[in-house]
C-alpha cells in the first residue's frame, strides 16, 4: 500500500532516532512522564525468541544469552498446551524444534517437558533443552532483573482463550498495571487484531502492539497510511521492509502517538538504517549486534536503567520445571513505589491458589 501524497503531507512530522515525537501540542496536557531515560525516547533491543542466532529459540539457553547481551525485552511466542498452559514456542507444531512431531496443543505440559528442544540446533551443548512455560520465563528473568520486560505474541484469537488465560495469569501475578507501552513489564503483540481486542477486553491497561508486513485489509491500510490506530492498539510493529521502503512510516505513527517496533533485523547495516529512521524497538536474533548499534548511536536506555546482571545462574534453577498448570505455581509481583520495574511480593514457595 503506497500512501497518497496528500495524506503523507498531513500525517508526517519530523522525528529523530531519540527525539521527542511530533505530536499535536495541547497546552493543557501534562508534561510527559520522566522515566529517567538517558534520552527522551530510547530505542530498545528485543530478543527475538531469545538470542536465537546463538542458541535454540525459546529456551532458557537463548533467554540467558539475551540477558547477557543486555537486552531491554525478551520475546515469547505464546501458545497453549493441551492442558491450557501458556508455553513459549513459535510454530503451532513441535516438528521443527523438538525431537517429536505433532501440534503443540495436542500435548500436555508434562508431555512437552519430555521432549528435546535443543538438539535440532546442532550444537551439542544445547542438547536436551526444555520447553519454557511463559510463567517460568517471567519469574526467572524478573528474579534476575525486576526491570526485565517481555514482548508476548498471541498467534490467533481462537475464541480468546489464550488471551484470557494470559490476562488471568498476569492479574494473579500482579503484572497488569506496571506501565505503558514504553515501560510495562509485559507488552502484548499480535498479527491478529481480534486477539489484541480480546486482550484489551480482559486487561484494558495491558499495552498492545499490532504486527504486520503489508496491509491485509482496509483497516490496516488506513492505519498504515494515516499513522492513526484504534484505541486497542498502543504500538505498531511493521516488518523492516515496510519501514525501509517507506521513509515516513515511522513519523506517521509517531505523529499519532504510537511507538514503532520492527522485526526481524539481524545485520548491523540494517539495524543502523532502522535506528536512523527512528524506530523505537527492534526484534533481533543477534542482540549483541543491536546492543553495539544502539550504544554507538547513544539512543538507548542506560546500562544502569536496564539493570541486567552479568553474574547469574544459568538455566533458572528454582524456577525451571516448577509450573504445573495455568494456575502456576509462580511468584507474585508488585510495582515498586514510584519507580519502574517490579518487586517480588510472594515467592512461589508461599504461593497459595
Ligand atoms: O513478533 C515479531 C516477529 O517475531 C513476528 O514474526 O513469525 O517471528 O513471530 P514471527
Ligand atoms: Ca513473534
Amino acid at each position: 500500500m503506497v500512501p497518497t501524497l496528500s495524506l503523507l503531507l498531513t500525517a508526517c512530522g519530523g522525528s529523530g532516532p531519540s527525539g521527542e515525537k511530533d505530536q499535536p501540542v495541547d497546552p493543557a496536557s501534562p508534561p510527559p512522564p520522566d522515566y529517567g531515560f538517558q534520552v527522551a525516547d530510547p530505542q530498545i533491543s528485543i530478543a527475538h525468541r531469545g538470542a536465537s542466532a546463538y542458541a535454540p529459540e525459546h529456551t532458557f539457553f537463548a533467554y540467558d544469552l539475551a540477558m547477557e547481551m543486555d537486552v531491554d525485552m525478551l520475546e515469547c511466542d505464546a501458545l497453549l498446551t493441551e492442558d491450557e498452559v501458556v508455553v513459549c514456542i513459535h510454530d503451532t507444531t513441535v516438528d521443527r524444534t523438538s525431537n517429536e512431531s505433532g501440534e503443540v496443543n495436542s500435548f500436555t505440559l508434562a508431555e512437552l517437558r519430555e521432549q528435546d528442544f535443543g538438539t535440532w540446533f546442532g550444537d551439542e551443548q544445547y542438547n536436551g533443552a526444555k520447553i519454557v512455560p511463559f510463567e517460568e520465563q517471567l519469574d526467572c528473568y524478573l528474579r534476575h532483573n525486576p526491570r526485565m520486560r517481555f514482548h508476548v505474541e498471541t498467534k490467533d484469537s481462537a475464541g480468546g482463550l489464550a488471551e484470557q488465560i494470559i490476562a488471568d495469569m498476569l492479574t494473579r501475578k500482579g503484572l497488569i498495571n506496571t506501565g505503558d507501552e514504553r515501560t510495562s513489564t509485559v507488552l502484548m503483540q499480535s498479527f491478529d487484531k481480534d486477539s489484541l481486542q480480546n486482550i484489551k477486553a480482559f486487561a484494558p491497561t495491558l499495552p498492545t502492539a499490532f504486527l504486520y508486513a503489508v496491509p491485509t485489509d482496509a483497516d490496516v491500510a488506513q492505519w498504515h497510511i494515516t499513522g492513526q490506530g484504534p484505541d486497542y492498539i498502543d504500538a505498531f510493529a511493521p516488518n523492516s521492509a515496510a519501514i525501509t521502503s517507506d521513509a515516513t512510516l515511522v513519523t506517521r505513527y509517531h505523529a499519532a502517538g504510537h511507538d514503532v517496533h520492527t522485526w526481524t533485523v539481524n545485520t548491523r547495516e540494517q539495524m543502523d538504517q532502522l535506528l536512523n529512521l527512528g524506530v523505537d524497538g527492534i526484534f533481533t536474533n543477534n542482540p549483541d549486534l543491536l546492543r553495539e548499534a544502539i550504544d554507538d548511536l547513544g539512543s538507548g536506555t542506560t546500562k544502569a536503567y536496564r539493570n541486567n546482571p552479568t553474574d547469574f545462574e544459568r538455566g533458572c534453577p528454582g524456577v525451571a520445571g516448577r509450573v504445573t498448570s495455568n494456575q502456576g505455581p509462580g511468584d507474585v509481583w508488585q510495582n515498586l513505589d514510584g519507580q519502574l520495574g517490579v518487586t517480588m511480593a510472594t515467592p512461589a514457595a508461599d504461593f497459595t491458589q
